[in-house]
C-alpha cells in the first residue's frame, strides 16, 4: 500500500504509540484486502462495547490506546451492556456495572463520545452522500451505505477504534464504486408495512441472496423506522452491507440480471418462523435497532392510561430518551411500567437466562434472541405487542 509522508511518519510512531498501533491494524487490513492507499474518514462508530463481549483483555487494550490516544474524528459507541444511568431497575449486578463504566471511562479519554447506540444518524453523527466513514455495528453500516449513501465496510471494534485515533481507513470493499452495485433484482409483489414486516421481507430476502447487494423493486415507500428495521434484518439474516430501493434510497446502479421475485407468501413464511410454538410471552421489547423519537411517541399513545403486566424494555440511545423526558413521553410510558433501556441493547445486556420468550417487532431481535440469549421468540407490529404486554400470563 502506499502511504503518504504524513501517513508514514504515523506508522513510525511519530504521532505516539496509539496512533502507531493504530496504523499497524489499518495497514495490515489494507493489505489483505489489496487496498492501494488510505483515505480520510468522516465519522466513526465503535462496537465493541458491552464488557460482556470484551472482557478484561478488551480493557486493558483499551486502557493502554487511552495513554496517549485522541479521535481524529467525530466518534460515537455501539450500545454498551448496560443502561449506564439507570442499570439497577434493569437487574445489573453492581459488578458487572463497574467494569463497564471502566470500559467508558476509556473511551471517554480517547475523545469518544458516550452515547451508546446502533442508531448514531438519529442522533447526530449523520456522514451525508459519498463521505467515507468507518462504522462498526451491522444495521448501522447497511443503513448508512443504502440510505444515507455514506460509504463503510463492517469494521471491526479494533479497526474502527484505529480509524477513529487516525482519521483514516483503507480503501476497499464499500468504498469503491465497483463493489457497490446491485447483483440480484428482487421483485416484491406485496404489500408491506410497518417494522416488523419490514424485518420479514429483510428476512427473506437475506435468506434467499446471503450477502449480495439487492435492487428492490415494488416498494412505494418507506419510513426511516422501516428502513432501519430493514437495513437490520437483511444485514442480519444475509450479511449485505449494501442494498438499493427503487425510488427510495439515493445510490445508482445499473440493474442486474439475476432476478428473484418475492410474494407474499414468502413474507409470512419469514414471520412465521420467528413466531415460535410454545412461547408464552415473558419479555417485551422495541427499540432493534434502536428506537427512534418516533416510535416513543407512539408508544406513548398506546400505553396511556394502561398498565404493563410483563416486563418490557424499550431500547434507545440517551439523547432520544432525553428528547421523550422533556416531551413527556417518559413519564405516561414509565407510568405504564414500561421501561427505558438507554445505552444498552437486549443483545449486548447480559440478560441470558431471566426470560423465555420475546416478543418483539424486530426480526434482528427474534435472531439474536434465540442464538445468543436462546429465548423463543414472537414478532409483531408495536401495537399487538402493547396489547400482549396488558395482558396476565398464565400461572
Ligand atoms: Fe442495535 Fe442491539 Fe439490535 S445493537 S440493532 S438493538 S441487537
Amino acid at each position: 500500500m502506499e502511504l503518504t509522508k504524513q501517513e508514514q511518519k504515523m506508522v513510525e510512531g511519530k504521532g505516539g504509540n496509539a496512533v502507531r498501533k493504530s496504523m499497524e491494524i489499518l495497514t495490515a487490513l489494507g493489505e489483505i484486502y489489496g487496498a492501494k492507499r488510505l483515505i480520510d474518514v468522516t465519522s466513526v462508530q465503535i462496537a465493541g462495547v458491552s464488557y460482556d463481549n470484551l472482557g478484561d483483555a478488551g480493557l486493558e487494550f483499551l486502557d493502554d490506546l487511552a495513554k496517549d490516544g485522541k479521535v481524529k474524528v467525530l466518534t460515537t459507541l455501539n450500545p454498551a451492556g448496560m443502561d449506564l444511568e439507570n442499570y439497577k431497575a434493569l437487574g445489573i449486578s453492581e459488578d458487572f456495572a463497574v467494569k463497564q463504566k471502566l470500559v467508558i471511562e476509556a473511551f471517554t479519554k480517547m475523545g469518544i463520545l458516550p452515547t451508546c447506540t446502533c442508531t448514531p444518524y438519529l442522533i447526530g453523527n449523520n456522514p451525508h452522500f459519498g463521505q467515507h466513514i468507518a462504522w462498526s455495528e451491522s444495521s448501522a453500516v447497511t443503513y448508512a451505505n443504502s440510505v444515507l449513501g455514506a460509504r463503510t465496510n463492517r469494521e471491526g471494534g479494533p479497526s474502527a477504534l484505529a480509524s477513529a485515533l487516525t482519521g483514516k481507513t483503507a480503501e476497499y470493499g464499500m468504498h469503491l464504486d465497483e463493489n457497490r452495485n446491485a447483483q440480484v433484482k428482487v421483485k416484491l409483489k406485496a404489500k408491506i408495512s410497518g417494522t416488523s414486516e419490514f424485518g420479514a421481507l429483510g428476512k427473506a430476502i437475506g435468506e434467499k441472496i446471503k450477502a449480495k447487494p439487492a435492487l428492490i423493486l415494488g416498494i412505494k415507500e418507506a419510513s426511516i423506522e422501516e428502513l432501519k428495521s430493514f437495513s437490520a434484518s437483511i444485514a442480519t439474516y444475509g450479511g449485505a452491507a449494501i442494498f438499493h430501493i427503487k425510488g427510495i434510497t439515493p445510490n445508482k446502479t445499473p440493474t442486474p440480471k439475476e432476478e428473484i421475485t418475492l410474494t407474499r407468501e414468502d413474507i409470512d413464511k419469514a414471520l412465521s418462523e420467528m413466531n415460535m410454538e410454545d412461547c408464552e410471552i415473558d419479555f417485551i421489547s422495541v427499540g432493534c435497532p434502536h428506537a427512534s423519537i418516533n416510535e416513543i411517541a407512539k408508544l406513548a399513545e398506546l400505553l396511556k392510561g394502561k398498565k404493563v403486566k410483563k416486563e418490557f424494555w424499550i431500547t434507545t440511545a440517551r439523547p432520544t430518551k432525553r428528547i421523550a423526558d422533556s416531551a413527556g413521553y417518559s413519564k405516561i410510558i414509565e407510568e405504564a411500567g414500561a421501561k427505558f433501556a438507554a445505552d444498552t441493547c437486549c443483545v449486548v445486556a447480559p440478560i441470558k437466562g431471566r426470560f423465555k420468550c420475546l416478543a418483539t417487532d424486530s426480526a434482528k431481535g427474534c435472531y439474536y434472541a434465540y442464538s445468543k440469549n436462546q429465548s423463543k421468540t414472537k414478532i409483531m407490529p408495536i401495537e399487538k405487542l402493547v396489547e400482549e404486554a396488558c395482558k396476565e400470563m398464565k400461572k
